[in-house]
């Protein structure tokens, strides 16, 4: 069960304090303080999880509470609400790492909202820190002191995930379209590839994109569910395989490309506890098949090709390009949009290309970093 969230609100001013209390006292323990000084005593007694922060103040003003509150607690997060919002103060806020800025007066969607995507942060950080913890155990705790090597991609760190995995989703298994079961394969995609630089983010930017190509396309329900599972998890076999081949800055042999291309059918094992739908693993296993046939690991091609995974390689393919590798930069859009449709026909569905590139190109699309996460 979740722990309740404890706010701050700090605001010399009381009604603007008591308004905010009022928005959030049916949601979140809410505390209130009038000052810096009594603001940080509550903070040094109270595990506070997110503050709201007037910026003008008498004696302390808002930007030394700030400074104060993040040498305190680096993990709380602070949301700037002020009716006196300047560029110098907003450029402060950020170089001292707010979580969001928002203008007096403020309406409750807008408060909420905020409050709302700060918790959500805090959950996903938190079951990301338990999956890594657990990953931990199970790596220093094999008997012999030994750490299972993350760079070797053996059978012992495959066993290892999927120890992990077993152990944390039972509860989970029942319903997988619930929101609980997209986050924790959220947070297991996301964990496996943290601790590489150039794959850092790519599972939750490919369901970005695959999951907003599919709603432009009309999937809803349980196929975009699907959709969604499928892009967390699509590059979960790359473990191990990633390190040593993958961040490579030069070109693979033909033994590491190998390896690379099994990592379709490795995802499958991995996942296996997970008692995933058979058109779930279906997605997962055809997302590097290409609609010319020539793709891995069945060559299926056209329509052969499950369509969520078609879906997939377009978006899997479009985040490749536009994020930075070890060998090159992230390419320009317009590269990369050239790029997509020279694959169109070949390596990806046309159909899909065409609606893709449309949406790029349309004010629909958003990009990854300045949406929430879909789910
Ligand atoms: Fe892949």
């Amino acid at each position: 069960m979740d722990l309740p969230v404890n706010i701050l609100i700090i605001d010399d001013e009381r009604g603007s304090r008591e308004s905010l209390r009022m928005i959030l006292k049916h949601s979140y323990n809410v505390f209130t303080a009038d000052s810096g000084q009594e603001a940080l005593d509550i903070i040094r007694q109270v595990p506070i999880d997110l503050v709201t922060l007037d910026l003008r103040m008498p004696a302390m003003n808002g930007s030394d509470v700030l400074r104060e509150i993040k040498n305190c607690n680096p993990d709380i997060d602070v949301v700037i609400v002020t009716g006196y919002g300047t560029l110098k103060s907003a450029t402060e806020a950020i170089r001292f790492g707010v979580f969001d800025y928002i203008l007096k007066p403020f309406n409750v969607a807008d408060i909420m909202s905020v409050v709302k995507r700060s918790v959500e942060k805090r959950h996903f950080d938190q079951r990301q820190k338990d999956i890594i913890k657990d990953l931990g155990n199970i790596c220093d705790g094999d008997g012999t002191g030994r750490k299972v090597d993350a760079e070797s991609g053996s059978d012992d760190l495959f066993m290892s995930i999927e120890k992990v995995i077993s152990r944390s989703a039972p509860d989970l298994r029942r319903d997988t379209a619930s929101v609980d079961y997209l986050e924790f394969v959220r947070v297991l995609g996301a964990t496996l590839e943290s601790n590489d630089p150039y794959t850092h983010g790519h599972s939750d930017r490919v369901h970005h994109y695959a999951i907003m190509l599919a709603h432009h396309l009309g999937f809803k329900g349980r196929q975009a569910e699907e959709i969604q599972i499928a892009a967390f998890l699509h590059d979960i076999g790359k473990i191990g395989v990633t390190n040593k081949c993958i961040q490579k800055g030069e070109k693979l042999t033909d033994i590491e490309k190998a390896l690379v291309r099994e990592h379709p059918e490795k995802a499958i094992d991995l996942v296996g506890p997970l008692k995933l739908a058979p058109s779930i693993l279906s997605i997962i296993k055809h997302h590097h098949e290409r609609y010319d046939g020539k793709g891995y690991p069945a060559g299926l091609a056209g329509d052969q090709i499950p369509i969520a995974a078609r879906i997939i390689s377009v978006a899997d393919a479009y985040d490749a390009m536009t994020s930075d590798r070890p060998y090159r930069k992230a390419l320009p859009q317009e590269v990369v949009i050239y790029e997509l449709l020279d694959g169109s026909g070949s390596q990806f569905d046309p159909f899909l290309v065409d609606r893709f590139v449309a949406l790029i190109r349309s004010d629909d699309f958003v990009p990854p970093s300045r949406a929430a996460v879909l789910l």
